[in-house]
């Protein structure tokens, strides 16, 4: 007898099915059964904002879910979903838990979720128009749409998709450096830190601190640096929405400046921008428009999956640096023969069509449902303040401009605060953030919840002083 070519073994894997095409979403429909069990399984499991016991705890019960990462011999996709699934439910810290509110992490909407799982079935790569024709069009209608509410007296505002705030800013400066060569950034002591690490990353000069003692940026201060260094071609930034505190920095009164000093302005907005949809709210964004750029995103009061961001300007032309050239993305007789040229609308190379959840979610609610989940969610943040200041043992760090409550126990040192953090998150029963302020340090509840109940807040509240009059009483936090 001959010798089989092949020795017998396990019959081969059949090819996994693809999600796309006609077959796709049959395909995906038991999948997505699976998924839906396992995080249902997993949220049941965890029972709480997150996973108790700590990184100790979590992470081992992580590495211990049965089978190596990479597995000689596959495991199956029913059975890989379901055990990775569960357990990174199980594991998670969820923001669609009322006690999760430590930071701009939002809980997203359902539908935005649906909608995602439509652009990863699909996967257009907005880099060139032959991988993304008809997502072409939605991320050039709707960045031309959110770019008009940004700037509605703009000819030509326009916006590029980012990943988040952090490349929105880089992004920014990027632009000024196009425009004005090594611009010096003059930023308050109050913004968020991807500045800093965009002037790093540009190699722009060191940024210029303003002082923000009261959360905000001291305008006389800005107005003395401006002043002091008007010979070097300035950029502003300011923040609408900081990530300590809320705040939002007196935007009219540094535009007026920067126009004085002949300095531009970047407004990162990355957490208050979405207060536009909000008649009730928007006008703490007065003067946003006299911005040269701002920074937008909709991954964090806009409720959508990360990520979701834009950087916008109030004229297309602003963004021509980006314009770049690959023949095999944007040969120039394609371009000429009408195919639209997006390689320049990012860094990026390949890029998902983020536009399609953020549409999807805009349609859905329209303006009026979003600015309605908007102003749900800061009254529960006013709610919770109100809580506070009437508490006997609480102290408010000053009421909210957008969601954001600090406060801390009277009395409590430092230490104490950053315990009482770390014991509700070992226990699994809080996720709050902590910012220093004042020259204190303070418990921080950022509120991104709009189903959050004040059955919910009194529950937190009770929760922090529970966990306080442990320590008063020196019993070892766990
Ligand atoms: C004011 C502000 N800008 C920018 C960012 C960075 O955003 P991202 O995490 O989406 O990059 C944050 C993050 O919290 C922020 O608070």
């Amino acid at each position: 007898m001959s010798t089989p070519a092949h020795p017998k073994g396990p019959p081969p894997m059949p090819t996994p099915p693809l999600a796309g095409g006609t077959a796709g979403p049959a395909a995906l429909r038991p999948l997505l059964d699976t998924v839906l069990d396992a995080l249902q399984q997993g949220a049941d499991r965890r029972g709480g904002p997150l996973p108790a016991g700590g990184p100790h705890t979590t992470t081992a019960r992580m590495r211990t879910t049965g089978h190596p990462l990479i597995p000689h011999t596959g495991v199956g996709a029913e059975h890989a979903l379901r055990t990775l699934v569960t357990a990174l439910a199980e594991g998670a810290a969820d923001p669609a838990h009322p006690h999760c509110a430590a930071h701009l992490h939002t809980p997203p909407l359902a539908l935005a979720a649906a909608a995602d799982l439509a652009a990863s079935a699909l996967n257009p790569s907005m880099d060139s128009w032959d991988q993304a024709p008809a997502a072409s069009t939605l991320e050039t209608d709707l960045t031309a749409a959110l770019a008009a509410e940004i700037y509605p007296h703009a000819t030509t505002p326009d916006a590029v998709i980012t990943t988040g705030g952090t490349e929105a800013n880089q992004l920014a400066l990027l632009l000024a450096r196009e425009r004005h060569g090594p611009v010096q950034t003059i930023r308050g002591a109050n913004a968020h830190h991807s500045i800093h690490r965009a002037t790093w990353l540009l190699g722009l000069p060191e940024p210029t601190v303003i002082p923000a003692p009261t959360g905000v940026i001291d305008l006389t201060a800005l107005d003395e640096t401006l002043t002091r260094l008007h010979h070097h071609p300035l950029l502003v930034t300011a923040t609408a929405g900081t990530t300590d505190t809320g705040q939002i920095d007196p935007i009219d009164a540094i535009a007026d400046l920067c126009t004085t000093h002949g300095a531009e302005l970047h407004i990162d907005a990355a957490y208050g921008g979405p207060l536009l949809f909000s008649p009730t709210h928007r006008g703490t964004l007065h003067g946003l428009d006299r911005a040269h750029s701002v920074t937008f995103d909709l991954h964090k009061l806009g409720w959508q999956p990360a990520s979701a961001s834009l950087l916008a300007v109030p004229d297309h032309h602003h963004l021509d640096p980006l314009h770049h050239h690959a023949p095999y993305l944007n040969a120039d007789d394609d371009t000429e023969a009408g195919l639209p040229d997006l390689l320049g609308r990012s860094l990026r190379t390949t890029r998902r069509p983020d536009a399609l959840k953020i549409a999807v979610t805009l349609q859905a609610l329209g303006r009026t449902g979003l600015a309605d989940l908007i102003d749900r969610t800061i009254a529960t943040a006013h709610h919770l303040a109100d809580l506070i200041t009437t508490h006997p043992t609480l102290d408010l760090y000053d009421r909210p401009t957008i969601s954001t409550v600090l406060f801390r126990p009277t009395g409590a040192s430092d230490h104490t605060v950053a315990t009482i953090r770390r014991t509700l998150l070992n226990r699994g029963h809080a996720v709050l953030g902590r910012a220093e302020a004042q020259g204190r340090r303070w418990l921080k509840a950022t509120l991104l919840n709009p189903h959050t109940t004040p059955d919910d807040l009194h529950t937190l509240i009770d929760l922090v002083t529970t966990v306080t009059d442990a320590l008063a009483e020196g019993s070892t936090p766990r």
